[in-house]
């Protein structure tokens, strides 16, 4: 298959590149600016920003995986960062989705990416699917004006599916990157109570559900990309804990993060959501690493439970 990537220099297109390209497909990178010459090979230009994209480069894909975005954890959200990972969304999934609606052959498919953060904070215990409508909060609303923006590509009959993320475990990049450093010194600890819910899903597993949804001409909308068992934060924190063979004795309180990082604690850190991968379950979507222990030992190479 011939498909075209927007954001595949990131933590998630870096792994799908791999994955599809060493699966026989063709990947042609939608850059915003030339990688270098190894990688340059198919490589379009845009600039999300300016409104250009290269539209004849888009021709004769028969998919589009959308994923770039300003990145959301890296950097406090003062105005100016919140307006970026907006507008990035908003505007450069417009200007995609108008540019496909437009080609003399437009895609079969387009894959465009989202965040269980489309559901906002909600207590323990409550869980949310597709069908649960979008909650409250910045990520909420970022997530639901990046959704819409598909629109045009919608209208003109392309499938369009809303890869609604949780979050990715890599040691590479993300979340659990940051938080390796720390929990490997002995000091990590559960976020506030740690009674908050953490909707994962293992990296590996992102590449086969992609292909999945690539394959399945029924899935459409939203889709959630998480393991179907969630877990809270103080149960991350034992697990991870106990696969490093290190205590994880100091809690970072609430009210600390809150003054440390403001807005963003209460949104990545003290609050979330206890997504379930219904449309994936009910589709038989097989999970090869359902459940946490085993997806951290996997992606922290400690398979054998003694290294
Ligand atoms: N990782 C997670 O845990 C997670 C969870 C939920 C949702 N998501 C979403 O899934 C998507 C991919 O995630 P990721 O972790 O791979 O993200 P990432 O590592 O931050 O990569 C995003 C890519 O987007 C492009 N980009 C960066 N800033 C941009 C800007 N201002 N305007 C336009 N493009 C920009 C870059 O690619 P180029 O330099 O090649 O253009 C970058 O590599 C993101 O939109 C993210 O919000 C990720």
């Amino acid at each position: 298959m011939r498909i075209a990537m927007t954001g595949s220099s990131g933590l998630i297109g870096s792994t799908l590149v791999r994955h599809l390209t060493g699966t026989g497909h063709e990947v042609t990178r939608v850059v915003r600016s030339h990688t270098d010459r190894k990688k340059k090979g198919f490589e379009i230009r845009w600039s999300p920003d300016r409104g250009e994209i290269d539209a004849a480069g888009l021709e004769g894909h028969e998919a589009v995986i959308h994923l770039a975005g300003e990145n959301i954890a890296s950097g406090r959200w003062t105005r100016k960062k919140k307006e970026q990972i907006l507008k990035s969304r908003q505007e450069g999934t417009q200007l995609l989705a108008r540019t496909l609606a437009g080609l003399k052959h437009p895609p079969k498919v387009l894959l465009s990416a989202s965040a269980v953060g489309y559901y906002g904070n909600r207590p323990p215990g409550i869980k949310v699917d597709e069908g649960t409508p979008a909650g409250n909060g910045f990520l909420a609303r970022v997530s639901m004006e990046w959704e819409r923006a598909t629109r045009a590509a919608v209208d003109a009959g392309i499938r369009v599916a809303h890869m609604r993320f949780g979050m990715v475990l890599s040691r590479k990049g993300g979340a659990l990157a940051t938080m390796l450093p720390l929990f490997k010194l002995g000091l990590g600890g559960r976020i506030g109570r740690g009674r908050q819910m953490m909707s994962w899903i293992a990296r590996d597993e992102i590449p086969h559900v992609v292909d999945f949804l690539l394959e399945r001409e029924d899935l459409s909308g939203p889709v959630n990309i998480v393991a179907p068992a969630p877990v809270n934060n103080e149960e991350f924190t034992r697990t991870l804990g106990r696969i490093l063979r290190r205590p994880t004795p100091f809690p970072l309180p609430g009210p600390i993060a809150r003054v440390v990082l403001g807005e963003m604690a209460e949104e990545l850190l003290l609050g979330g959501n206890q997504t379930l991968p219904k449309k994936l379950l009910e589709s038989e979507c097989r999970f090869r690493w359902p459940h946490l222990e085993k997806a951290l030992r996997h992606e922290l190479n400690k398979e054998d439970g003694h290294r």
